[in-house]
This record gives structure tokens, C-alpha cells and sequence, in this order.
């Protein structure tokens, strides 16, 4: 396959960096088809052939079913609000294209189900917007679990806070509407949970609380209106591999910009992590001279691949768009049918149990499993 032809729906934040990663995919990796931006769709013609120009698409339509009926379109990237998610993932795969579809997967649990039928029925690639299981460290850090580096996981700590809904007076937006799913655990909390899922094989069963810190916002054209999603929540967890487990979410965390961090406890020692200093992470091992045993912080650099494609020399960094573009990378082998580090539909369906079950323990006050 020389080239693959991309069809994209939204354009704004994650349109964007999608945009950014097949523009720079082959690039970056050299292997793999060229991507050929094919089609774009925005809400509005106008925005969406501006959008085309910026981003180098050949089409645009105000239309998102054009892309999706477009024959030279063979994947469809869909960045669109969480509610919009399920319709045009079903209608892509109904017309045969590969999806690569941004987290949370879908707002019910139902259409979920429906979504990992219709990409296992067509026999399509379906890949979730996971990035951050694509940072070399965290690829690092799952071969670390592997090799037994902190002996036998007994407890871990997962937190992600961000303050984009901080702002009591912040105006109310999609993700304050119920159409976008619970908020914090589906919204926010997929994120960690695409970790727990990559590093320790999921959840087994969870206890949660969720919480409104603001009970309406203001509306663009005068008025207010009532928060209907939760914007934190604590969670107990109990890990598919036997570990008891915390995730605390907040996404009004004052002065929290990008903060998904992570506490790993093992018998023979401790690994943590911080997404706003994602080129680092730190390690302790109960070895050697008690005196002389600490954290120490290890940067990532060309011996953690994929980096080295991006640059040559250690501790430079990667950023947040690197990880899309690697996620594109693993789409695009998995589409070729090589060994892929993707969450799919099908894993995505284990974490959309988990959302699903946080917010039932959080209903009925009691343990459910996922
Ligand atoms: N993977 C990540 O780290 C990450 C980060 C942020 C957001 N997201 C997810 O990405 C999705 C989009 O979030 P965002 O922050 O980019 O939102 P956004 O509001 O910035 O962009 C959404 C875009 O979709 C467009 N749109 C809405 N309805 C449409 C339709 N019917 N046809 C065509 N375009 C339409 C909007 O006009 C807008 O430009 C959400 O599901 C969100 O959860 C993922």
C-alpha cells in the first residue's frame, strides 16, 4: 500500500493534533503508506474549508456523512464531542473504513457494545485515542513491571487533574451537558484507566464517589444552567492482578494543567510518574546500601522507541503531540495487520465497563464489579 486516504470529523483540539500526526507520520517513521488527506468536515463550510487549507485536506463539506460515503476515504479520523462518537464510528465501519475514534468510546454503555460488534463484524481496524500509553516511558515502564524491577505490585495510586472547569464561572459547554456522559470518570477517567488497562490488565471491581463542586454555570447568551456531569471523583479499585488501587479525578483542580500521575508499589520498590513532566520518571529500588537508596529520575531518550525517530539526542523531550503521532504510527501497523499497541474497541469495551460500574457504585454506595 503505497498511500492511504484519511477522512477527518471536527476540527478543533484533537482535530487538530490528528491532523498533525498523519501530516507527520511518514515523516517521522518513514515506513508505513503516506497518508493522503482526503476529506475534512466541520459544522460549518465555511470553518471547514479553512480548516482544509490549514491542515492540507483536498475536500471539505459541512457534511460529516460526505466523508464518510467518500470511496477515497479509507480511514476516518473522528474528533467530534463524546456524544457524537458512536453514530459516525457505526457509519464509518458500515462503509468499510478503518476508525480511529477519540476516547471516551461512547456516552452509553449500549452503544459501546454496539461500536466493538460493528468494527469486530466489518473486520476493520477501530483504534480508541489513548495517546498516553503511546510515551516510551510508559512502554518503559510496562517492561520495568515485566522484568519483576519492583518485585510484586501490591498497590497502586493513579491521579489526573486538570482545572479547565476550576472557574465557577467558566460558561457552560458540552461537558457540562448529561449528552456527554458522566464527566469526570468517563470524560477524564478513561485516561488512567487506558494505563491500568496497558500496565496491570484492567480493573476487577471498583467503590466511587463522584462529585459537583459547581451546581450551574453561565450560558453564553445570559441565564444559567445546571451542571448535569461530575467534575471529580474518587475511586477504590481492585486490579485485575490482585493490587488494591486509588484514582482520584478532579477536573477543577485549580492550578492542575495536564497532571495524570501515578504511584506503582511493589515489593521490591516504587515507581512513579507525572504526564506534566512526561519526559521523566522516577525509580526506587530496595537495593544496595540502605544509606545511599533513593528516587532517582531517569529522562527518556533514544533508548526508550520509539523517541529515536523523533530525535537523536536524550533528554531533549518528546510533547503531547509526539504520542498522537505514535498512536497514528501503531494504528497504521495495525492496519497492515503487524503487532500494534493500540486500544481497540474491543479492550476499549473493558474500560467503558469500568466508567460504567464507577458510576453505579457511585448510585448504589456499595462495590460493583466491571
Ligand atoms: N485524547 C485526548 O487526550 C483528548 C483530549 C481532549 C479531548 N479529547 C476528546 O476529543 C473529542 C473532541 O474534543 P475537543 O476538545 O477536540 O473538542 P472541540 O470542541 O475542541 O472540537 C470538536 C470539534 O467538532 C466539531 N463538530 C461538532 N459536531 C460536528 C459535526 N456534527 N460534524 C462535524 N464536526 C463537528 C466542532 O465544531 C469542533 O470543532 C472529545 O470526545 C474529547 O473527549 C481527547
Amino acid at each position: 500500500m503505497q498511500s492511504i486516504g484519511v477522512g477527518l470529523i471536527g476540527t478543533g483540539y484533537m482535530g487538530k493534533c490528528h491532523a498533525l500526526a498523519w501530516n507527520g507520520v511518514k515523516p517521522v517513521f518513514g515506513d508505513g503508506p503516506r497518508p493522503r488527506l482526503v476529506h475534512l468536515a466541520e459544522i460549518d463550510a465555511d470553518l471547514a474549508a479553512r480548516r482544509a487549507a490549514e491542515f492540507g485536506f483536498e475536500r471539505a463539506t459541512a457534511n460529516w456523512q460526505d466523508v464518510v460515503a467518500d470511496p477515497e476515504v479509507e480511514v476516518v479520523s473522528i474528533t467530534t464531542p463524546n456524544a457524537l462518537h458512536a453514530e459516525m464510528a457505526l457509519a464509518a465501519l458500515a462503509a468499510g473504513k478503518h476508525v480511529w475514534c477519540e476516547k471516551p468510546m461512547a456516552v452509553t454503555l449500549a452503544d459501546a457494545e454496539r461500536m466493538a460488534e460493528a468494527a469486530r463484524a466489518a473486520g476493520r481496524v477501530a483504534a480508541l485515542g489513548y495517546n498516553y500509553i503511546q510515551n516510551p516511558l510508559i512502554r518503559h515502564i510496562g517492561a520495568l513491571l515485566a522484568a519483576g524491577t519492583i518485585g510484586v505490585v501490591n498497590h497502586v495510586r493513579f491521579e489526573m487533574d486538570e482545572d479547565f472547569m476550576a472557574d465557577p464561572e467558566a460558561p457552560f459547554s458540552w461537558k457540562s451537558d448529561a449528552a456527554s456522559g458522566y464527566g469526570a470518570p468517563d470524560d477524564f477517567g478513561v485516561h488512567p484507566l487506558s494505563l491500568i488497562a496497558v500496565l496491570f490488565g484492567g480493573v476487577a471491581r471498583v467503590m466511587a464517589q463522584l462529585a459537583k463542586p459547581y451546581a450551574d454555570r453561565p450560558l453564553a447568551g445570559g441565564g444559567r444552567r445546571a451542571v448535569a456531569t461530575f467534575d471529580s471523583a474518587c475511586v477504590l479499585m481492585e486490579l485485575r492482578n490482585g493490587a488494591t488501587g486509588i484514582m482520584a479525578l478532579n477536573r477543577a483542580a485549580w492550578g492542575r494543567k495536564g497532571r495524570l500521575a501515578f504511584q506503582i508499589f511493589g515489593s521490591g520498590g516504587t515507581i512513579a510518574y507525572d504526564q506534566e513532566r512526561m519526559n521523566e520518571f522516577q525509580l526506587f529500588t530496595a537495593s544496595g546500601d540502605p544509606a545511599e537508596q533513593g528516587f532517582r529520575t531517569v529522562l527518556t531518550g533514544p533508548v526508550h522507541p520509539p523517541y529515536e525517530r523523533f530525535i537523536p539526542a536524550p533528554g531533549h523531550g518528546l510533547g503531547f503531540n509526539d504520542l498522537k503521532l505514535i498512536e497514528c504510527h501503531e494504528l497504521l501497523n495495525a492496519i497492515a495487520g503487524r503487532p500494534a499497541r493500540i486500544i481497540d474497541f474491543a479492550a476499549g469495551l473493558g474500560i467503558e465497563r469500568a466508567v460504567h460500574a464507577i458510576a453505579r457504585s457511585h448510585r448504589e454506595a456499595s462495590w460493583f464489579d466491571v
